[in-house]
C-alpha cells in the first residue's frame, strides 16, 4: 500500500510529538526542569491527538457518532484529569498513578482488541501478538492497577481481601492467560473466542497478582504495573502502526523499569520479593526484630529551640511522617527563621524517604525550600558529625542504625547517618514504627531526645519558641 500525503504529513508530526516526548521525560530529571518538561510532554500529547483527528477527518473514514463520542470522551478525561492532579494530595499521589495506570492499559488493551476483532480480514501473525500482547499486559495493568488504587487509598474492603493459595492461582491464570494467547496466533479464525479468553484471563492474573501484596509495598509495584502500561501501549502502536504510541510507551515502558529497579536497590530488597508479596507492613516484619533495649528521652518544644538557636549548623531530616502531617511549610518556615539567625540549615534527603521517588524533593519543592539547601544521601552523611543538631521529622527507617548490621528487615538498606550529629532530636507522634515494621536504635541512643506529638503541630510549637528566644 503505498502512502499518501495525509499519512506522511502525519509520521513527521506523531514523529514530532514523540521527540516532544523524550525532551519532556530529560527535563523531568530535575525538580528545576521538571515542570518545563511536563508540560513540552503534554503539548506533545496535544500535536499528536490533532494530527489523529485531521487525518481521520482527511481520509473521511469516520462517522458524527463516532467523532462525537471521541470528542466526550476527550472532554470528560480531561476534566477528570485536570481536576484530580489539582486537587490531590502529595500523599495520595501514587492512587493517582495508579489510577492513570488503570485508564492507560485498559485503553492500550481496548485499542489492541479493536485491531484484531474490527478489520473484515484475518489479521497477519505480527498483529496478532503485538496486538495479543497489548490486550494480555493492558488487561493486567487494568485490574492490577485497581486493586493497588484500593489498596493504597485505604478502600476497606480492598484492604481486606486476602487470596489463600496465591502461588496457585498466579500460575493458574498465567497459565490460561498464555494458552489462549498462543491460541489466538495458531487459529487466528476463531479470533472472538481466543481474544476474550486472553482479556479476561488477563483481568483474572491481575487481580490474583497485586491482591497477596501488602500495602506498604504498592509504590514499587505500582512502578511495575506504569511499566506494563508503557508496554502495552507500545504494543498496541505496533499493531496499528502509530509511532507516537510506539515511543511514548517505550518510553513509559522503560522508565517503568528503570524506577522500579532503583526503588528495590535502594530499599535494598530484589524487585521480585516485593513482587512476591510478604514484606513492609507484614506480621512477619514486624516481629522480625524485638529492638534495641533501653529508654527514650523526651524532650519539649522550648528545650528544641534553644538547641537549634544556639547552633552553628542544622540538619533537618525529613521522612514519610512530614508527608503524613503535611508540615513542609512549617519545616520550611522554621528554617527561615534560623539562617535569618546565622544557623546553616541544610535538609538531608533519602532517596526512599516516603512513599514516593522524589517525595521529599516534591514536598519541600512545595513550600519552596531552596533546591540548593537539599543535600543527597551521599552529600549529606559525611556532614552528620559537624552538626551541631539533626532534626528528624517523620523519619524512621531511612534513619535507623540497624541498617548496618544483619539479620535485620533494614539490613543493607543506605541510610542517613543521623545518629554521628552531636544532638539528634526526633519528632513523632509517639512509639509507632517505621514501614520496615522494627524499633529504631537511634532513639535509644544518649545523644537522642524525642519531640512526640504531630509533626504540624510540633514544629508550630518549635517555631513559636524559637520566636520568643529571639524577641
Ligand atoms: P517510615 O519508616 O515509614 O516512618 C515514618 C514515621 O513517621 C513513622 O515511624 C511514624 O511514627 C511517623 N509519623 C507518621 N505520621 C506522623 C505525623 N503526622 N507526625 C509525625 N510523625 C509521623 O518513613 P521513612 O523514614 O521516610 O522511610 C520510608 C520507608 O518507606 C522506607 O522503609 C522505604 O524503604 C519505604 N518505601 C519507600 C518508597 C519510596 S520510593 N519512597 C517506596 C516503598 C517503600 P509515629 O506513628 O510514632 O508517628
Amino acid at each position: 500500500m503505498t502512502a499518501t500525503p495525509i499519512d506522511i504529513v502525519a509520521w513527521f508530526v506523531y514523529v514530532l510529538a514523540s521527540v516532544m516526548f523524550v525532551m519532556g521525560l530529560h527535563y523531568m530529571n530535575s525538580p528545576k526542569t521538571a515542570r518545563k518538561g511536563n508540560f513540552i510532554s503534554a503539548a506533545g500529547m496535544v500535536i499528536a491527538v490533532a494530527m489523529a483527528f485531521i487525518k481521520l477527518f482527511v481520509t473521511g473514514g469516520y462517522n458524527w457518532i463516532a467523532v462525537g463520542l471521541l470528542i466526550a470522551g476527550i472532554a470528560v478525561g480531561a476534566i477528570a484529569g485536570v481536576v484530580s492532579a489539582k486537587k490531590v494530595k502529595m500523599t495520595d499521589m501514587p492512587q493517582l498513578v495508579s489510577v492513570f495506570n488503570t485508564v492507560g492499559g485498559g485503553a492500550a488493551a481496548l485499542v489492541a482488541l479493536n485491531d484484531i476483532l474490527a478489520s473484515d480480514h484475518t489479521p497477519n501473525l505480527v498483529v496478532l501478538i503485538t496486538a495479543g500482547l497489548g490486550v494480555m499486559i493492558g488487561s493486567v495493568t487494568f485490574t492490577g492497577s485497581l486493586i493497588a488504587a484500593g489498596k493504597l487509598q485505604g478502600i476497606g474492603f480492598v484492604k481486606k481481601m486476602r487470596l489463600p493459595g496465591k502461588s496457585v492461582w498466579n500460575v493458574l491464570f498465567i497459565v490460561l492467560m498464555l494458552a489462549s494467547f498462543v491460541m489466538l496466533c495458531v487459529f487466528p479464525e476463531q479470533r472472538l473466542l481466543w481474544s476474550v479468553l486472553t482479556t479476561v484471563f488477563a483481568l483474572c492474573y491481575g487481580l490474583v497478582f497485586v491482591i497477596p501484596i501488602g500495602g506498604a509495598d504498592m509504590p514499587v509495584v505500582i512502578s511495575v504495573l506504569n511499566a506494563c502500561t508503557g508496554t502495552a501501549v507500545a504494543m498496541s502502536g505496533l499493531a496499528i502502526d502509530n509511532v507516537a504510541l510506539i515511543v511514548a510507551g517505550a518510553l513509559v515502558g522503560a522508565a517503568g523499569v528503570t524506577l522500579s529497579v532503583l526503588m528495590s536497590q535502594a530499599m535494598n530488597r530484589p524487585l521480585m520479593s516485593v513482587l512476591a508479596g510478604g514484606f513492609g507492613g507484614s506480621d512477619a516484619a514486624a516481629g522480625a526484630a524485638e529492638g534495641p533495649e533501653g529508654t527514650m528521652k523526651e524532650t519539649t518544644a522550648d528545650d528544641v529551640a534553644v538547641q537549634l538557636v544556639y547552633a552553628d549548623k542544622v540538619i533537618f531530616v525529613p521522612g514519610f511522617g512530614l508527608a503524613q502531617a503535611q508540615a513542609q511549610r512549617e519545616l520550611a518556615d522554621l528554617g527561615e527563621l534560623l539562617k535569618e539567625h546565622g544557623v546553616e540549615v541544610e535538609y538531608a534527603i533519602h532517596p526512599v524517604a516516603g512513599r514516593m521517588p522524589g517525595h521529599m524533593n516534591v514536598l519541600l519543592a512545595e513550600a519552596n525550600v531552596p533546591y540548593d539547601e537539599l543535600v543527597d544521601l551521599d552529600d549529606v552523611n559525611p556532614q552528620f558529625p559537624s552538626a551541631n543538631v539533626s532534626l528528624v521529622v517523620g523519619a524512621n527507617d531511612v534513619t535507623n542504625p540497624a541498617a548496618r548490621k544483619p539479620g535485620t528487615p533494614v539490613s543493607g538498606m543506605p541510610i542517613l547517618d543521623v545518629d554521628k550529629s552531636q544532638n539528634v532530636v526526633v519528632m513523632k507522634r509517639g512509639r509507632g514504627r517505621g514501614y520496615a515494621g522494627i524499633e529504631n536504635e537511634l532513639y535509644f541512643e544518649d545523644n537522642t531526645q524525642m519531640l512526640f506529638g504531630d509533626a504540624k503541630a510540633g514544629l508550630q510549637a518549635v517555631i513559636a519558641a524559637v520566636k520568643e528566644l529571639l524577641d
